[in-house]
């Protein structure tokens, strides 16, 4: 798979494609790679894990939608120690570079995450600052003090690269990206799932046992698009990894010349977990069609009208 038509760049990390498989679609990676060939995919990255264990929320925590899914899982992870000593050790033998996520409720919850998935075998740590902060019930990639101090805990707990991984409503996200940028992430990921809600008109209920979810899948990818448009257009030193609604060979590509150099994938592989290898295809068939000779050389490379 190794190749120079598709291989791309992370800051530090190099990649031999730009499909990266999201957190929490594809369980601790190793689940998936018993029934995905793993070739198609840059790195795939584990489920967001806590520095204790999260029951998450009760069900109804997934509810399919017309286009794309709600979910409300609410982080259900085994927490750090367990992570360690049963997952990690089956990094080695999946054939994908694996990179961890953290998540807590806290910076201080942050950097001991980040400190203990370093030298576990993961090639980097994405950030999940899209989630809750518990102390004032505000996301982490909202404000950007907040996330400047998760991002410069992280870098200083660990000498892995670090990914940002904002939400999609963030009410400012060139200026939050351009504050992880400064504080040390080498990436960021953008987008996480947007905030949704749904209704079920038979019960009466909520869609979730929590209310309001994230958005994914299809729906969400002109939201995403257009947060990495305006951080790559803003802040063009910024390395961005593209995510939001992924399902073809074609939106790879729009992500790539959006700004992106690479992309996750996380929806479409649950629904369809070998689609990796239909995606590498359709990518392959986008860049012969564009005359592109290699995936970096139409990364921001969008037209203005
Ligand atoms: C069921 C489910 C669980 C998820 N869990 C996590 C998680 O633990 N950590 C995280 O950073 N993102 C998580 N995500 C968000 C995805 O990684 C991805 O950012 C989002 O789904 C948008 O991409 P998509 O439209 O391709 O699904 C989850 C998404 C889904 C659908």
């Amino acid at each position: 798979m190794a190749s120079s038509l598709l291989s791309t760049g992370l800051g530090p990390l190099a990649l031999r494609s730009p499909i990266i498989a999201a957190s929490g679609t594809v369980g601790s990676v190793w689940e998936w790679a018993q029934v995905a060939d793993m070739a198609p995919f840059g790195a795939a990255v584990a489920k967001s894990v806590a520095p204790e264990p999260w029951p998450g929320r009760e069900p109804p925590r997934l509810a399919p939608l017309a286009t794309g899914m709600l979910n409300g899982i609410g982080i259900q992870n085994p927490g750090l120690d367990r992570w360690v000593s049963e997952i990690a050790p089956r990094i080695p033998t999946l054939g994908v570079p694996v990179w961890g996520s953290a998540v807590a409720v806290d910076v201080a919850g942050f950097a001991r995450v980040a400190e203990g998935l370093s030298g576990t075998g993961v090639a980097a740590i994405e950030v999940n600052l899209s989630c809750p902060n518990l102390d004032d019930d505000v996301m982490f990639s909202f404000d950007p003090m907040l996330s400047r101090a998760v991002v410069e805990a992280v870098t200083a707990a660990t000498t892995l690269p670090i990914g940002a991984k904002l939400s999609p409503n963030t009410p400012n996200p060139v200026e939050v990206a351009r504050v992880c940028v400064d504080a040390g992430a080498a990436f960021l990921v953008l987008t996480n799932t947007a905030l949704g809600y749904g209704v079920d008109s038979q019960t009466r209920r909520p869609l979730l046992s929590g209310g309001v979810g994230g958005y994914s899948g299809p729906g969400l990818k002109p939201l995403s698009l257009r947060v990495v448009h305006e951080v790559a257009t803003e802040l063009p030193e910024a390395v961005i990894v593209g995510c939001g609604g992924v399902a073809t060979g074609s939106d790879v590509v729009e992500y790539l010349l959006a700004g992106a150099s690479a992309v996750e994938v996380g929806t479409t592989l649950l629904a369809e977990p070998g689609a990796g290898s239909r995606i590498m295809r359709e990518l392959r068939h986008q860049l012969r069609r564009l005359g592109a000779e290699t995936v970096t050389e139409l990364v921001g490379a969008v037209k203005p009208w």
